[in-house]
């Protein structure tokens, strides 16, 4: 089962998306049985943006029926932040390592480009264009030409694997992916969270503090299955396929729609070694044997001393 995927040899094809483990955090929980049963073959760092950001104010978290969505609004320690505090723990995690970052125009871009092409502990860069272009006013990843333009600055930057990840919320997708396959992407991912809104039930007002947020989870799968589907067949280049994943299944289904790997991501907060446990069931759809990962033990989530009051959001 193992894979090339950009010059990288992963041992399967489940990697995790953006920002839905925080592989920092589950090592403070899990220890170094972390390391020793990595759920997954690479690991994809959350959004890495140049000057520090609080996220968007709570509530953050609205529970679908099949689902999530959320309106966290990338909170993060920024460039200077991720290098001195986060880049030295990721680089002990025993798999490559895929750092996303978003600016918001194209010199920010260019400058995190820049800083972590000089970096050995970073195996590729994942360009996350669903945020505005200050400059224009447009999302980057919603305009073919904007992506284009976007891969013209930055792709002479680096020789490490430069993969897109393109936003569901264009109205041609495959167009923006021919784009950066055009002006130099390695690969394209997708999808990110599709935009959605929630209302609070008492006051009618946005429940979000975003006000709109982004849908994730099994809510997503039959989106992501026909966008991973229509993008594969538009271009060269691998595809990276995530929304909804749960199962060896969902994963087929989206390796058979034409991904060369599939990212986990919301289903990793119910299951934190769901990375793995995908990867064994699609080894035992191939008739192959289970991949020798194993669960972590232990839990994300430790129990609430009962001294602690437990505010809730609702
Ligand atoms: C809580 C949460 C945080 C996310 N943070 C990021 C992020 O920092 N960068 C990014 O590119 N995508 C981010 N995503 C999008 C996921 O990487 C993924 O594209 C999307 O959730 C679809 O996969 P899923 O349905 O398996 O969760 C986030 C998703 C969730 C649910």
């Amino acid at each position: 089962m193992s894979i090339t995927f950009c010059g990288l040899e992963l041992v399967h094809p489940i990697i995790n998306a953006s920002g839905t483990f925080d592989a920092i955090a589950a090592r403070r929980a899990f220890g170094d049985q972390l390391l020793e049963r990595f759920p997954f073959s690479a690991f994809v760092s959350k959004t890495v943006t140049v000057s520090p950001r609080q996220g968007n104010p709570p509530p953050r978290l609205w529970e679908l029926p099949a689902g999530l969505m959320n309106s966290i609004g990338l909170p993060n320690k920024g460039l200077d932040g991720y290098l001195a505090h986060d880049l030295p723990q990721l680089a002990q995690l025993p798999v490559p390592l895929i750092v996303n970052v978003m600016g918001f125009s194209r010199d920010e871009v260019a400058q995190l480009v820049s800083a972590f092409a000089e970096r050995p502990e970073v195996a590729a860069l994942e360009l996350n264009v669903s945020c505005p272009n200050v400059e224009t006013g447009t999302v980057m990843g919603a305009d073919p030409s904007e992506v284009a333009r976007l891969l013209d600055a930055v792709r002479p930057l680096t020789d490490k694997p430069l993969i897109v990840k393109l936003t569901p919320n264009a109205s041609d997708v495959p167009a923006v992916a021919r784009a950066a396959e055009r002006s130099g992407a390695s690969a394209v991912s997708l999808i990110n969270t599709i935009r959605g809104m929630a209302l609070d039930p008492q006051t009618g007002e946005p429940w979000l503090g975003g006000q709109t947020g982004g849908v994730s989870g099994p809510a997503a799968r039959a989106i992501a299955l026909a966008q991973v589907h229509s993008v594969a067949a538009a271009v060269s280049i691998p595809v990276i396929g995530m929304g909804g994943v749960q199962s060896g299944r969902d994963a087929a289904d989206l390796s058979r729609a034409g991904a060369t790997l599939v990212a986990v991501g919301t289903e990793s907060f119910r299951d934190p070694s769901a990375g793995a446990r995908i990867a064994s069931e699609m080894r035992l759809r191939s008739g192959e044997q289970p991949y020798s990962g194993g669960r972590l033990t232990g839990s994300l989530n430790p129990p609430q001393s009962t001294e602690t009051p437990c505010k809730t959001s609702q």
